[in-house]
Protein backbone atom coordinates (compact mmCIF):
# COMPACT_ATOMS: atom_id res chain seq x y z
CA UNK A 1 0.00 0.00 0.00
CA UNK A 2 0.70 3.79 -0.45
CA UNK A 3 1.32 5.89 2.44
CA UNK A 4 0.85 9.61 2.64
CA UNK A 5 3.85 11.44 3.11
CA UNK A 6 2.37 14.58 4.95
CA UNK A 7 3.25 16.85 1.71
CA UNK A 8 0.78 18.35 -0.05
CA UNK A 9 -0.11 19.93 -3.79
CA UNK A 10 -1.66 23.12 -3.64
CA UNK A 11 -4.33 23.02 -6.68
CA UNK A 12 -6.14 26.94 -6.98
CA UNK A 13 -7.16 27.04 -3.08
CA UNK A 14 -7.21 23.31 -2.29
CA UNK A 15 -4.21 21.72 -0.84
CA UNK A 16 -4.10 17.75 -2.82
CA UNK A 17 -2.01 15.28 -0.32
CA UNK A 18 0.88 13.64 -1.90
CA UNK A 19 1.33 9.76 -1.89
CA UNK A 20 4.51 7.45 -1.92
CA UNK A 21 5.10 4.23 -3.12
CA UNK A 22 8.11 2.07 -2.14
CA UNK A 23 10.30 3.77 -5.28
CA UNK A 24 9.60 6.09 -7.87
CA UNK A 25 7.52 9.21 -8.30
CA UNK A 26 5.42 10.47 -5.67
CA UNK A 27 1.66 11.05 -6.63
CA UNK A 28 -0.81 13.76 -6.28
CA UNK A 29 -4.12 12.45 -5.39
CA UNK A 30 -6.33 14.28 -7.28
CA UNK A 31 -9.66 11.90 -6.38
CA UNK A 32 -11.39 15.30 -5.20
CA UNK A 33 -9.99 17.38 -7.77
CA UNK A 34 -13.50 18.07 -9.80
CA UNK A 35 -15.85 17.89 -6.67
CA UNK A 36 -13.34 20.75 -5.53
CA UNK A 37 -12.56 22.72 -8.94
CA UNK A 38 -15.12 21.92 -10.66
CA UNK A 39 -12.06 20.53 -13.60
CA UNK A 40 -11.04 17.75 -14.84
CA UNK A 41 -7.70 17.34 -15.68
CA UNK A 42 -6.45 16.90 -19.44
CA UNK A 43 -3.65 14.20 -19.65
CA UNK A 44 -4.15 12.56 -22.99
CA UNK A 45 -2.02 9.05 -23.20
CA UNK A 46 -1.59 9.06 -19.67
CA UNK A 47 1.95 10.48 -19.68
CA UNK A 48 1.68 12.08 -15.79
CA UNK A 49 -1.17 9.52 -14.73
CA UNK A 50 -0.76 7.19 -12.17
CA UNK A 51 -3.94 5.10 -12.81
CA UNK A 52 -3.54 2.77 -10.20
CA UNK A 53 -1.29 1.18 -7.57
CA UNK A 54 0.65 -2.18 -8.32
CA UNK A 55 2.90 -4.04 -6.24
CA UNK A 56 3.97 -6.08 -9.63
CA UNK A 57 6.37 -4.22 -11.90
CA UNK A 58 8.48 -1.05 -11.40
CA UNK A 59 10.54 0.48 -14.78
CA UNK A 60 13.37 3.30 -14.06
CA UNK A 61 13.09 4.24 -17.60
CA UNK A 62 15.68 7.03 -16.93
CA UNK A 63 18.06 4.39 -15.54
CA UNK A 64 16.93 1.38 -17.92
CA UNK A 65 15.95 -0.86 -14.57
CA UNK A 66 12.93 -3.42 -15.03
CA UNK A 67 12.00 -4.95 -11.56
CA UNK A 68 9.39 -7.84 -11.11
CA UNK A 69 8.23 -7.99 -7.80
CA UNK A 70 12.02 -6.77 -6.97
CA UNK A 71 14.15 -8.51 -9.21
CA UNK A 72 15.95 -7.33 -11.95
CA UNK A 73 14.76 -8.08 -15.44
CA UNK A 74 18.51 -9.32 -15.92
CA UNK A 75 18.47 -12.13 -13.42
CA UNK A 76 15.33 -13.81 -14.34
CA UNK A 77 16.02 -13.42 -17.52
CA UNK A 78 19.59 -15.59 -16.68
CA UNK A 79 18.67 -17.46 -13.75
CA UNK A 80 15.10 -18.19 -13.56
CA UNK A 81 12.40 -19.24 -15.97
CA UNK A 82 8.88 -18.39 -17.46
CA UNK A 83 7.39 -21.10 -14.80
CA UNK A 84 9.00 -19.48 -11.77
CA UNK A 85 8.35 -15.76 -13.04
CA UNK A 86 4.80 -16.57 -13.26
CA UNK A 87 4.57 -17.76 -10.12
CA UNK A 88 6.30 -14.89 -8.71
CA UNK A 89 3.66 -12.00 -10.84
CA UNK A 90 0.66 -14.21 -9.62
CA UNK A 91 1.47 -14.66 -6.07
CA UNK A 92 4.35 -11.80 -5.05
CA UNK A 93 7.09 -13.97 -4.10
CA UNK A 94 9.73 -16.84 -5.69
CA UNK A 95 8.27 -20.07 -5.40
CA UNK A 96 9.86 -22.90 -3.28
CA UNK A 97 10.77 -26.34 -4.72
CA UNK A 98 7.55 -27.67 -3.99
CA UNK A 99 5.19 -24.82 -4.48
CA UNK A 100 6.95 -24.33 -8.21
CA UNK A 101 6.38 -28.16 -8.74
CA UNK A 102 3.23 -27.95 -7.97
CA UNK A 103 2.70 -24.93 -10.00
CA UNK A 104 3.77 -26.60 -12.96
CA UNK A 105 1.38 -29.52 -12.13
CA UNK A 106 -1.40 -27.23 -12.13
CA UNK A 107 -0.61 -25.20 -15.23
CA UNK A 108 0.18 -28.63 -17.39
CA UNK A 109 -3.34 -30.17 -16.48
CA UNK A 110 -5.14 -26.87 -18.29
CA UNK A 111 -3.08 -26.86 -21.12
CA UNK A 112 -5.58 -29.18 -23.32
CA UNK A 113 -8.68 -26.96 -25.22
CA UNK A 114 -12.48 -28.33 -25.08
CA UNK A 115 -12.74 -30.19 -28.58
CA UNK A 116 -15.39 -27.79 -29.72
CA UNK A 117 -13.03 -24.93 -30.06
CA UNK A 118 -10.95 -27.07 -32.92
CA UNK A 119 -13.96 -26.61 -35.07
CA UNK A 120 -14.16 -22.88 -34.00
CA UNK A 121 -11.25 -22.05 -35.85
CA UNK A 122 -12.33 -24.11 -38.77
CA UNK A 123 -15.01 -20.70 -38.88
CA UNK A 124 -11.25 -18.62 -40.23
CA UNK A 125 -9.79 -17.90 -43.31
CA UNK A 126 -6.51 -20.00 -43.82
CA UNK A 127 -5.01 -16.38 -44.62
CA UNK A 128 -6.67 -14.91 -41.47
CA UNK A 129 -3.66 -13.23 -39.25
CA UNK A 130 -2.99 -15.44 -36.11
CA UNK A 131 -3.60 -12.41 -34.13
CA UNK A 132 -7.22 -12.04 -35.45
CA UNK A 133 -7.48 -15.59 -34.60
CA UNK A 134 -6.20 -15.17 -30.98
CA UNK A 135 -8.81 -12.56 -30.06
CA UNK A 136 -11.69 -14.73 -31.03
CA UNK A 137 -10.33 -17.58 -29.66
CA UNK A 138 -9.39 -16.07 -26.60
CA UNK A 139 -12.73 -14.25 -26.15
CA UNK A 140 -14.53 -17.48 -26.54
CA UNK A 141 -13.04 -19.43 -23.75
CA UNK A 142 -15.73 -17.50 -21.41
CA UNK A 143 -18.40 -19.71 -23.90
CA UNK A 144 -16.43 -22.90 -22.83
CA UNK A 145 -15.52 -22.32 -19.06
CA UNK A 146 -18.73 -20.84 -17.42
CA UNK A 147 -17.22 -22.31 -14.07
CA UNK A 148 -14.45 -20.05 -13.92
CA UNK A 149 -16.30 -16.31 -14.98
CA UNK A 150 -17.27 -15.53 -11.46
CA UNK A 151 -14.83 -12.67 -10.71
CA UNK A 152 -16.03 -12.36 -7.24
CA UNK A 153 -14.51 -15.66 -6.49
CA UNK A 154 -11.24 -15.99 -5.30
CA UNK A 155 -10.73 -19.73 -6.41
CA UNK A 156 -12.68 -18.92 -9.45
CA UNK A 157 -10.10 -16.23 -10.57
CA UNK A 158 -7.43 -18.20 -9.88
CA UNK A 159 -8.28 -21.22 -11.97
CA UNK A 160 -9.24 -18.84 -15.03
CA UNK A 161 -5.74 -17.55 -14.68
CA UNK A 162 -3.91 -20.81 -14.56
CA UNK A 163 -6.20 -21.60 -17.47
CA UNK A 164 -5.73 -18.78 -19.23
CA UNK A 165 -1.79 -19.05 -18.93
CA UNK A 166 -1.95 -23.10 -19.48
CA UNK A 167 -3.94 -22.64 -22.59
CA UNK A 168 -2.53 -19.51 -24.64
CA UNK A 169 0.26 -22.18 -26.10
CA UNK A 170 -2.13 -24.48 -27.46
CA UNK A 171 -4.34 -21.47 -28.77
CA UNK A 172 -1.43 -20.00 -30.00
CA UNK A 173 0.03 -23.04 -31.90
CA UNK A 174 -2.84 -24.08 -33.40
CA UNK A 175 -3.71 -20.25 -34.89
CA UNK A 176 -0.21 -21.48 -36.38
CA UNK A 177 -0.94 -24.89 -37.62
CA UNK A 178 -3.97 -23.81 -39.07
CA UNK A 179 -2.59 -20.86 -40.95
CA UNK A 180 -0.34 -23.68 -42.79
CA UNK A 181 -3.23 -26.26 -42.96
CA UNK A 182 -1.47 -28.81 -40.94
CA UNK A 183 -3.22 -30.94 -38.44
CA UNK A 184 -3.31 -29.79 -34.30
CA UNK A 185 -1.06 -30.91 -32.26
CA UNK A 186 -2.57 -31.93 -28.86
CA UNK A 187 -0.20 -30.81 -25.86
CA UNK A 188 2.22 -33.06 -24.32
CA UNK A 189 2.34 -32.90 -20.55
CA UNK A 190 5.64 -34.38 -20.00
CA UNK A 191 7.63 -31.42 -21.61
CA UNK A 192 8.31 -28.43 -20.19
CA UNK A 193 5.88 -25.48 -21.18
CA UNK A 194 7.93 -24.12 -23.73
CA UNK A 195 9.39 -27.39 -25.19
CA UNK A 196 5.28 -28.40 -25.01
CA UNK A 197 4.95 -25.21 -27.32
CA UNK A 198 7.93 -25.57 -29.31
CA UNK A 199 6.34 -29.21 -30.11
CA UNK A 200 3.04 -28.21 -30.95
CA UNK A 201 3.91 -25.50 -33.31
CA UNK A 202 6.88 -27.30 -35.20
CA UNK A 203 5.73 -30.95 -34.70
CA UNK A 204 3.91 -32.70 -37.19
CA UNK A 205 1.86 -36.37 -35.96
CA UNK A 206 3.87 -38.60 -38.18
CA UNK A 207 7.51 -37.81 -36.68
CA UNK A 208 8.54 -37.63 -33.20
CA UNK A 209 9.75 -34.15 -32.60
CA UNK A 210 12.87 -33.01 -30.27
CA UNK A 211 13.19 -30.35 -28.70
CA UNK A 212 16.08 -28.52 -28.95
CA UNK A 213 17.63 -27.50 -25.71
CA UNK A 214 19.31 -24.47 -26.48
CA UNK A 215 15.74 -23.30 -28.37
CA UNK A 216 14.09 -24.53 -25.48
CA UNK A 217 16.24 -22.45 -23.07
CA UNK A 218 16.18 -19.16 -25.71
CA UNK A 219 12.07 -19.23 -25.94
CA UNK A 220 11.84 -19.17 -22.29
CA UNK A 221 13.97 -16.35 -21.97
CA UNK A 222 12.33 -14.60 -24.48
CA UNK A 223 8.45 -15.54 -23.07
CA UNK A 224 10.09 -14.17 -19.37
CA UNK A 225 10.99 -11.12 -20.67
CA UNK A 226 7.35 -10.25 -22.31
CA UNK A 227 5.81 -11.44 -19.37
CA UNK A 228 4.66 -7.66 -17.76
CA UNK A 229 5.48 -4.50 -18.21
CA UNK A 230 3.47 -2.34 -15.47
CA UNK A 231 0.41 -0.28 -16.94
CA UNK A 232 1.62 -0.22 -20.53
CA UNK A 233 -1.45 -0.20 -23.14
CA UNK A 234 -2.73 -3.89 -23.29
CA UNK A 235 -2.63 -4.12 -19.77
CA UNK A 236 -4.10 -1.01 -19.17
CA UNK A 237 -7.30 -2.14 -21.64
CA UNK A 238 -7.22 -5.43 -19.61
CA UNK A 239 -7.52 -3.06 -15.95
CA UNK A 240 -10.49 -0.92 -17.85
CA UNK A 241 -12.31 -3.89 -19.50
CA UNK A 242 -11.95 -5.58 -15.80
CA UNK A 243 -13.37 -2.62 -13.91
CA UNK A 244 -16.87 -3.13 -15.35
CA UNK A 245 -17.02 -6.91 -13.79
CA UNK A 246 -16.43 -8.55 -17.43
CA UNK A 247 -15.18 -11.77 -17.21
CA UNK A 248 -11.19 -12.95 -17.36
CA UNK A 249 -11.43 -14.58 -20.97
CA UNK A 250 -13.16 -11.18 -21.84
CA UNK A 251 -10.36 -9.11 -20.65
CA UNK A 252 -7.54 -10.52 -22.14
CA UNK A 253 -9.57 -11.02 -25.20
CA UNK A 254 -9.47 -7.19 -25.21
CA UNK A 255 -5.64 -7.35 -24.23
CA UNK A 256 -4.71 -9.23 -26.99
CA UNK A 257 -6.43 -6.55 -29.39
CA UNK A 258 -4.91 -3.82 -28.00
CA UNK A 259 -1.22 -5.07 -28.37
CA UNK A 260 -1.62 -6.44 -32.04
CA UNK A 261 -1.44 -2.16 -33.11
CA UNK A 262 2.37 -1.75 -34.33
CA UNK A 263 3.47 1.20 -31.62
CA UNK A 264 2.48 -1.94 -29.17
CA UNK A 265 3.31 -5.47 -29.69
CA UNK A 266 2.83 -5.36 -33.50
CA UNK A 267 6.22 -3.40 -33.38
CA UNK A 268 7.84 -6.77 -33.23
CA UNK A 269 6.70 -7.64 -36.56
CA UNK A 270 6.87 -4.22 -38.00
CA UNK A 271 10.74 -4.25 -36.93
CA UNK A 272 11.65 -7.37 -38.37
CA UNK A 273 9.76 -6.57 -42.25
CA UNK A 274 11.29 -2.91 -41.71
CA UNK A 275 15.21 -4.86 -41.35
CA UNK A 276 14.06 -6.80 -44.54
CA UNK A 277 13.15 -3.95 -45.87
CA UNK A 278 16.50 -2.07 -45.41
CA UNK A 279 17.98 -5.09 -46.42
CA UNK A 280 22.05 -4.28 -46.30
CA UNK A 281 23.63 -1.68 -44.23
CA UNK A 282 24.21 0.90 -47.09
CA UNK A 283 20.61 1.80 -47.06
CA UNK A 284 20.59 2.71 -43.48
CA UNK A 285 21.19 6.10 -43.79
CA UNK A 286 18.28 6.59 -46.26
CA UNK A 287 16.07 4.89 -43.42
CA UNK A 288 17.53 6.96 -40.30
CA UNK A 289 17.09 10.56 -42.70
CA UNK A 290 13.43 9.17 -43.72
CA UNK A 291 12.66 8.69 -39.88
CA UNK A 292 14.01 12.19 -38.97
CA UNK A 293 11.82 13.44 -41.22
CA UNK A 294 8.84 15.32 -39.84
CA UNK A 295 6.70 15.15 -43.17
CA UNK A 296 7.68 11.10 -43.12
CA UNK A 297 5.00 9.01 -41.08
CA UNK A 298 8.17 6.47 -41.27
CA UNK A 299 9.55 5.38 -37.94
CA UNK A 300 12.21 3.18 -36.90
CA UNK A 301 10.03 0.55 -35.57
CA UNK A 302 12.37 -1.28 -32.50
CA UNK A 303 13.17 1.91 -31.45
CA UNK A 304 11.78 4.43 -28.56
CA UNK A 305 9.64 3.91 -25.94
CA UNK A 306 7.54 5.86 -23.86
CA UNK A 307 9.03 5.26 -20.42
CA UNK A 308 12.25 4.09 -21.27
CA UNK A 309 14.70 7.14 -21.81
CA UNK A 310 17.68 4.51 -21.82
CA UNK A 311 18.53 1.01 -23.24
CA UNK A 312 15.55 -0.91 -22.43
CA UNK A 313 17.06 -3.64 -20.52
CA UNK A 314 15.11 -6.10 -22.09
CA UNK A 315 16.71 -5.36 -25.27
CA UNK A 316 19.93 -6.17 -23.93
CA UNK A 317 19.34 -9.78 -23.17
CA UNK A 318 17.67 -10.30 -26.50
CA UNK A 319 20.99 -9.19 -28.59
CA UNK A 320 22.94 -11.34 -26.12
CA UNK A 321 20.00 -14.38 -26.98
CA UNK A 322 20.42 -13.92 -30.71
CA UNK A 323 24.27 -15.13 -30.46
CA UNK A 324 22.98 -18.14 -28.79
CA UNK A 325 20.06 -19.15 -30.97
CA UNK A 326 22.06 -18.81 -34.35
CA UNK A 327 25.31 -20.66 -32.45
CA UNK A 328 22.18 -23.36 -31.17
CA UNK A 329 20.88 -23.36 -34.64
CA UNK A 330 24.09 -23.11 -36.79
CA UNK A 331 22.35 -20.14 -38.69
CA UNK A 332 23.49 -16.98 -39.69
CA UNK A 333 21.25 -13.99 -40.76
CA UNK A 334 22.59 -10.87 -42.97
CA UNK A 335 20.12 -8.86 -41.31
CA UNK A 336 21.32 -9.25 -37.83
CA UNK A 337 24.40 -7.58 -39.14
CA UNK A 338 22.15 -4.60 -40.57
CA UNK A 339 20.73 -4.31 -37.20
CA UNK A 340 23.44 -4.08 -35.17
CA UNK A 341 24.70 -1.30 -37.63
CA UNK A 342 21.55 0.75 -37.30
CA UNK A 343 21.59 0.62 -33.36
CA UNK A 344 25.47 1.74 -33.86
CA UNK A 345 24.31 4.53 -36.45
CA UNK A 346 21.19 5.60 -34.70
CA UNK A 347 22.80 6.01 -31.51
CA UNK A 348 25.50 8.44 -32.71
CA UNK A 349 22.87 10.47 -34.43
CA UNK A 350 21.75 13.77 -32.23
CA UNK A 351 17.93 13.22 -33.02
CA UNK A 352 18.17 10.03 -31.36
CA UNK A 353 20.25 11.60 -28.91
CA UNK A 354 18.48 14.55 -27.94
CA UNK A 355 15.32 12.54 -28.05
CA UNK A 356 16.31 9.16 -26.14
CA UNK A 357 15.88 7.18 -28.07
CA UNK A 358 17.27 3.57 -27.67
CA UNK A 359 16.17 0.15 -29.06
CA UNK A 360 13.45 -1.62 -27.55
CA UNK A 361 12.55 -4.97 -26.61
CA UNK A 362 11.20 -5.82 -30.41
CA UNK A 363 14.07 -4.62 -32.22
CA UNK A 364 15.93 -8.08 -31.59
CA UNK A 365 13.48 -10.45 -30.97
CA UNK A 366 12.38 -10.88 -34.63
CA UNK A 367 15.63 -12.04 -35.62
CA UNK A 368 15.90 -14.96 -33.05
CA UNK A 369 12.53 -15.73 -33.25
CA UNK A 370 12.74 -15.27 -37.53
CA UNK A 371 15.80 -17.87 -36.87
CA UNK A 372 13.66 -20.36 -34.74
CA UNK A 373 11.33 -20.60 -37.45
CA UNK A 374 8.34 -18.27 -36.23
CA UNK A 375 6.94 -16.68 -39.71
CA UNK A 376 6.63 -12.55 -38.87
CA UNK A 377 2.48 -13.01 -38.38
CA UNK A 378 3.51 -15.00 -35.23
CA UNK A 379 5.70 -12.57 -33.74
CA UNK A 380 2.75 -10.68 -31.72
CA UNK A 381 1.28 -13.99 -30.83
CA UNK A 382 4.06 -14.64 -28.93
CA UNK A 383 4.14 -11.48 -27.14
CA UNK A 384 0.31 -12.25 -26.49
CA UNK A 385 1.13 -15.99 -25.11
CA UNK A 386 3.66 -14.58 -22.55
CA UNK A 387 2.09 -11.11 -21.46
CA UNK A 388 -1.16 -13.35 -20.39
CA UNK A 389 0.41 -13.53 -17.16
CA UNK A 390 1.46 -10.23 -16.38
CA UNK A 391 -2.55 -9.34 -17.51
CA UNK A 392 -4.30 -12.15 -15.26
CA UNK A 393 -1.40 -11.04 -12.43
CA UNK A 394 -2.79 -7.50 -12.90
CA UNK A 395 -6.28 -8.27 -13.18
CA UNK A 396 -6.19 -10.29 -10.31
CA UNK A 397 -4.63 -7.34 -8.00
CA UNK A 398 -7.30 -5.15 -9.66
CA UNK A 399 -10.19 -6.94 -8.65
CA UNK A 400 -8.53 -7.25 -5.19
CA UNK A 401 -8.17 -3.53 -5.03
CA UNK A 402 -10.59 -2.33 -2.32
CA UNK A 403 -9.95 1.57 -4.69
CA UNK A 404 -10.64 -0.28 -7.58
CA UNK A 405 -13.70 1.67 -9.47
CA UNK A 406 -14.65 1.37 -12.85
CA UNK A 407 -12.79 3.14 -15.00
CA UNK A 408 -14.42 6.56 -16.53
CA UNK A 409 -12.24 9.12 -17.98
CA UNK A 410 -13.76 12.42 -18.87
CA UNK A 411 -12.76 14.81 -21.24
CA UNK A 412 -12.53 18.12 -22.85
CA UNK A 413 -15.58 18.53 -24.72
CA UNK A 414 -14.79 20.91 -28.11
CA UNK A 415 -18.05 19.33 -29.63
CA UNK A 416 -21.32 22.14 -30.85
CA UNK A 417 -22.68 23.25 -28.12
CA UNK A 418 -26.65 22.69 -28.08
CA UNK A 419 -28.87 22.79 -30.84
CA UNK A 420 -32.55 22.29 -32.09
CA UNK A 421 -32.60 19.24 -34.42
CA UNK A 422 -34.05 20.46 -37.76
CA UNK A 423 -36.00 18.39 -39.99
CA UNK A 424 -33.94 16.57 -43.38
CA UNK A 425 -36.35 18.83 -45.51
CA UNK A 426 -35.61 22.15 -44.08
CA UNK A 427 -31.52 21.06 -44.36
N1 LIG B 1 11.63 6.73 -34.90
C1 LIG B 1 11.75 8.05 -35.12
N2 LIG B 1 11.31 9.01 -34.30
C2 LIG B 1 10.73 8.61 -33.15
C3 LIG B 1 10.57 7.25 -32.84
C4 LIG B 1 11.05 6.30 -33.76
N3 LIG B 1 10.92 4.98 -33.51
N4 LIG B 1 9.94 7.14 -31.65
C5 LIG B 1 9.72 8.39 -31.23
N5 LIG B 1 10.19 9.28 -32.14
C6 LIG B 1 10.17 10.76 -32.01
C7 LIG B 1 8.78 11.30 -32.30
O1 LIG B 1 8.62 11.64 -33.66
C8 LIG B 1 8.73 12.49 -31.39
O2 LIG B 1 9.41 13.53 -32.01
P1 LIG B 1 8.92 15.07 -31.76
O3 LIG B 1 9.07 15.32 -30.29
O4 LIG B 1 9.86 15.86 -32.60
O5 LIG B 1 7.50 15.13 -32.23
C9 LIG B 1 9.53 12.06 -30.17
O6 LIG B 1 10.45 11.05 -30.64
C10 LIG B 1 8.70 11.49 -29.04
O7 LIG B 1 7.88 10.48 -29.60
P2 LIG B 1 6.39 10.19 -29.13
O8 LIG B 1 5.67 9.45 -30.21
O9 LIG B 1 5.76 11.46 -28.64
O10 LIG B 1 6.67 9.25 -27.88
P3 LIG B 1 5.65 8.24 -27.26
O11 LIG B 1 6.12 8.01 -25.88
O12 LIG B 1 4.25 8.72 -27.44
O13 LIG B 1 5.83 6.94 -28.18
C11 LIG B 1 6.49 4.83 -29.00
C12 LIG B 1 6.53 5.81 -27.80
C13 LIG B 1 7.03 3.49 -28.56
C14 LIG B 1 5.04 4.64 -29.49
C15 LIG B 1 7.35 5.42 -30.15
O14 LIG B 1 8.69 5.56 -29.70
C16 LIG B 1 7.29 4.56 -31.41
O15 LIG B 1 6.36 4.73 -32.21
N6 LIG B 1 8.30 3.61 -31.61
C17 LIG B 1 8.26 2.70 -32.71
C18 LIG B 1 7.29 1.56 -32.39
C19 LIG B 1 7.88 0.59 -31.39
O16 LIG B 1 9.02 0.16 -31.50
N7 LIG B 1 7.04 0.20 -30.41
C20 LIG B 1 7.40 -0.81 -29.43
C21 LIG B 1 7.43 -0.29 -28.02
S1 LIG B 1 8.21 -1.46 -26.90
C22 LIG B 1 7.16 -2.82 -26.89
C23 LIG B 1 5.87 -2.55 -26.25
O17 LIG B 1 5.82 -2.12 -25.09
O18 LIG B 1 4.83 -2.83 -26.88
Amino acid sequence: MSDTTGQTLKIGEKDYPVRSGSVGPDVVDIRKFYAQSGMFTYDPGFTSTASCESALTYIDGDEGVLLHRGYPIGQLAEQSSFMEVSYLLLNGELPSKDELDKFIYTISRHTMLHEQLAQFYRGFRRDAHPMAVMCGVVGALSAFYHDSTDIADPHQRMIASHRLIAKMPTIAAMAYKYSIGQPFLYPDNSLSYTGNFLRMTFGVPAEQYEVNPAVERAMDRIFILHADHEQNASTSTVRLAGSSGANPFACIAAGIACLWGPAHGGANEAALNMLREIGTPDKIPEYIARAKDKNDPFRLMGFGHRVYKNYDPRATVMQKTVREVFDALNVQDPLFETALRLEEIALSDDYFIEKKLFPNVDFYSGVILSAIGFPTTMFTVLFALARTVGWVAQWNEMISDPEQKIGRPRQLYTGPTQRDYVPLGQR
